[in-house]
């Protein structure tokens, strides 16, 4: 069978999830659900960083025990994939025991390699806590970081180091032989010239720092948040199921969805250590762009925050990431608003499909009593409409066109939205004479809403279910109902409920 592993970046817990953490979060469930549809056998893993520098120090100012700390912060981020309807498989904390054993194991394997790649040196640069790493003079604007608007600090201690330069010429390779290795092409292109500049060692541990995994070598130093953190994609495999080691069946058939700030960590370093460590490659990296909010990166650092749970508080999990899939080519930077989101829920979810099922379902009611009547007409013009739907959408999630696949069911639900305006049911009703195709009609417009609704089923995974259920299908979301002609005849189909009710905002 084939399998499926999806992750996202695992979230700073010391921050607070804004909607840019939600948009990863989105799009990895997207991508699960629908490969679920298809039968793969499929994980998806999403969880938080607990070891950054900052969390020591911001837990000291609230006079907590860093633990205690995360402990408490952790169940803010579970709260924004249950939020969201994510249905991650595990949801990973960096200071589980799990992980932190394995971080060690695989710190060990690096340095028993027998090359050498783990050796003592003196670091001494400039350090951003915001990035969690060493920043070049050059990469510095006015003596501050740009991302952060901080100025670095700076660190002189012994650490140990990994030697990433070793790693060069056998990236370039990797990168030559698989040119789909990192997506969007133009990512991929970025990764390797930053590969072909040279690339430095990196210290992968610090001095005098108690929160961290020690280093099992020298229990002393603890590990470098980024070499404890992007092991989590491998080591929460090894004990997301009790008594089951999952890295056989999902690794390396991972794909790590990542926004371009991290790019160097997970196209680069990462798969460097994976392959010091002895072992394979991830399968693919997706790298999108930032969601920016009035052209403004979406971040806490910047002030513009946008706490995703208030957005879900109004219009819904459905709504929230219908307008995220929907509002930028998933790959691209692009602008987000929330009048954006008003409108995409007016407009979109509540006239174009909320519309056609209150109709739809009305209809059946009103002129058939409830009873839907097989009808299907392999020519008719929906049928003709779904052909081609089915592969479309898989074909362009599999290229993580989310953006693309959600157009290209939106231009059925519009489809049928003309099926209406064009065979005006209301006419046919009239007369008896034309009650066949009246019942042609309706059998159309239902089964289209039911295919629609299996292919939305990822998106939309609350109106989806909404939908099968108006139209009393049997729920089925196998991805093979995304054809015409899967509707049994049925009774009892009574007028919906607005599928997305109009919102009255306080103070509108
Ligand atoms: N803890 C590290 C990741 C370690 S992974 C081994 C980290 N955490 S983070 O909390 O800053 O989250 C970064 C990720 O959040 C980005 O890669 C991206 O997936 C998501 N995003 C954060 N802000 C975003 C936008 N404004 N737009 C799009 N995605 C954003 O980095």
């Amino acid at each position: 069978m084939e399998r499926y592993y999806v992750t996202t970046p695992i979230y700073y817990v010391n921050s607070t999830p804004h909607i840019g953490h939600a948009y990863t979060t989105i799009a990895a469930d997207i991508l699960a659900r629908h490969q679920r549809q298809r039968g793969k056998d499929t994980f998806f893993l999403t969880g938080v960083d607990e070891h950054a520098s900052k969390v020591a120090r911001v837990a000291a100012e609230q006079g907590l025990e860093p633990q205690a700390y995360a402990d408490h912060m952790q169940g803010v981020w579970r709260e924004l994939p249950s939020r969201l309807r994510a249905a991650n498989d595990f949801f990973i904390r960096t200071s589980d025991e799990g992980h932190k054993r394995f971080v060690q194991d695989f710190l060990q394997r690096i340095r028993d390699n027998g090359r050498d790649d783990i050796y003592q040196d003196v670091y001494a640069g400039l350090y951003c806590v915001g990035c969690e790493a060493f920043k070049a003079e050059s990469e510095l604007v006015d003596g501050v970081c740009p991302e952060h608007d901080r100025e670095p600090e700076w660190i002189e201690e012994t650490n140990w180091f990994f030697r990433l330069s070793a790693y060069q010429e056998p990236l370039l390779r990797l990168y030559d032989e698989r040119p789909d290795f990192v997506l969007p092409r133009f990512r991929a292109n970025e990764a390797r010239s930053f590969i072909e500049g040279g690339l430095q060692d990196f210290s992968i541990s610090r001095a005098g720092q108690p929160w961290g995994i020690p280093i099992p070598w020298d229990p002393d130093q603890v590990a470098y948040v980024w070499a404890d953190a992007l092991v989590n994609y491998l080591s929460a495999l090894t004990y997301a199921r009790e008594g089951e080691d999952l890295r056989e069946r999902y690794w390396p058939a991972v794909r790590h969805l990542l926004a371009k700030d991290i790019l160097r960590f997970h196209c680069v370093y990462w798969p460097a250590m994976l392959l010091a460590a002895g072992y394979d490659v991830p399968h693919q990296l997706f790298v999108h762009g930032w969601l920016l909010l009035d052209d403004r990166k979406i971040s806490k650092t910047l002030g513009n925050v946008v706490d995703p749970l208030d957005l879900i508080g109004v219009y819904g999990a459905d709504a929230v990431r219908f307008w995220c899939a929907r509002s930028v080519s998933f790959g691209q930077d692009g602008s987000a608003s929330i009048e954006g989101l008003a409108e995409r829920y007016e407009r979109e979810l509540g006239n174009d499909l909320g519309n056609l099922l209150s109709r739809t379902t009305a209809m059946i009611a009103r002129y058939r009593g409830g009873a839907l009547r097989e009808a299907a007409d392999a020519s008719s013009e929906i049928a003709a409409q779904l052909a081609p739907l089915a592969s479309d959408v898989a074909e362009r999630l599999d290229a993580y066109d989310i953006t693309g696949a959600l157009e290209r069911i939106w231009d059925v639900v519009r489809g049928l939205n003309r099926y209406v305006e064009a065979t005006t049911p209301w006419t046919l009703a009239k007369d008896p004479a034309r009650a066949d195709e009246l019942d042609r009609v309706l059998y159309d417009l239902a089964d289209g809403l039911r295919a629609v609704a299996v292919a939305l089923h990822s998106y939309l995974p609350e109106a989806s279910a909404r939908i099968l259920d108006a139209l009393h299908t049997d729920a089925e979301i196998a991805w093979e109902g995304v054809a015409y002609g899967h509707t049994n005849a049925v009774a009892g189909i009574e007028p919906a409920p607005p599928l997305f009710p109009r919102i009255e905002l306080q103070g509108s």
